[in-house]
């Protein structure tokens, strides 16, 4: 069993859950990604890992309370456990002394953004972290995040703190940041990796992409998380999850997500307490 060492709301729906599992923390790299389970016989759910120490032996994971696995989730508390944690899995994101880089996260994809900043910031690229939500209220991680970035971009859709608007601002920031922009790193939810992508399309910004699909084993076996990216049938849990944006079927991902929606929706409503 995982223990539990701490589950926090950080923002409306938004929960921080740190787990003590040494094997993971030791080996955690930027981008990759544990399959947990809230109970046993339960569903698996892929979530990253946004923060991890090697030496304590913790991992924090970051979801968004939708269904009835994250619901589980968002009630533990310290002294718990869950029964799986197994990762770490997936590649982890290509870093390298890219230049500039735009790091954008939305939702859950801010904390999921940090590890990625870090190690960008170490080596020695300068880093441009753009968040998004609907409202202020909405960011969390905001310290950590700065700690990481030579600059804060924030936007938010009823324009409480920055830019507002949508991920759709990001055509219009990436032209007034001087110097230009080597590459954009995209993490949320599949909508705003899309757009995001359309924005930087035209740019011709090489736009990498954290895709989130339904994955069951998470080590290339059920064939659950299959992508098509660039016209070819990809596995995100090994070829993945990180790919070229701007290849991505989103259409096809979007209704694959949408496959389980009516199970999903009767467990939902028959585990509601
Ligand atoms: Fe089963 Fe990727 S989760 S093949």
């Amino acid at each position: 069993m995982i223990p539990v060492l701490e589950r926090t709301m950080v923002a409306p729906n938004i929960h921080n859950l740190r787990l003590q599992a040494p094997d993971v923390a030791r080996s955690a790299k930027p981008g990759q990604f544990v399959i947990l389970q809230a109970e046993e016989d339960g569903e698996r759910i892929p979530l990253t890992i946004s923060d991890w120490d090697a030496e304590k032996g913790d991992i924090t994971v970051v979801f968004m309370q939708v269904g009835a696995t994250t619901g589980k989730l968002a009630l533990l508390k310290a002294g718990d456990s869950i029964p799986t944690a197994a990762g770490p899995l997936g590649n982890p994101m290509e870093l390298g002394n890219f230049g500039t880089v735009i790091c954008v996260g939305g939702c859950y994809g801010i904390a999921s953004i940090y590890p990625i900043a870090r190690a960008l910031k170490e080596m020695n690229n300068r880093v441009i972290c753009v968040v998004e939500a609907r409202s202020s209220f909405l960011f969390y991680w905001q310290e950590k995040l700065r700690k990481t970035s030579d600059e804060m971009i924030f936007i938010t859709r009823d324009g409480s703190l920055g830019r507002r608007g949508h991920i759709n601002n990001l055509g219009s920031i990436i032209p007034s940041i001087k110097g230009g922009v080597d590459r954009v790193i995209i993490n949320g939810c599949n909508y705003v990796m899309m757009r995001g992508c359309e924005e930087t399309r035209p740019l011709g910004i090489k736009t990498i992409v954290s895709l989130n699909t339904l994955m069951i084993d998470g080590t290339g076996m059920c064939g659950v998380c299959r992508v098509t990216v660039n016209g070819s049938n990809k596995f995100a849990c090994v070829d993945g999850p990180h790919f070229d944006g701007h290849e991505v079927n989103w259409d096809e991902l979007s209704s694959r997500r949408q496959a389980y929606l009516r199970e999903e929706t009767v467990t939902l409503r028959t585990s509601a307490p």
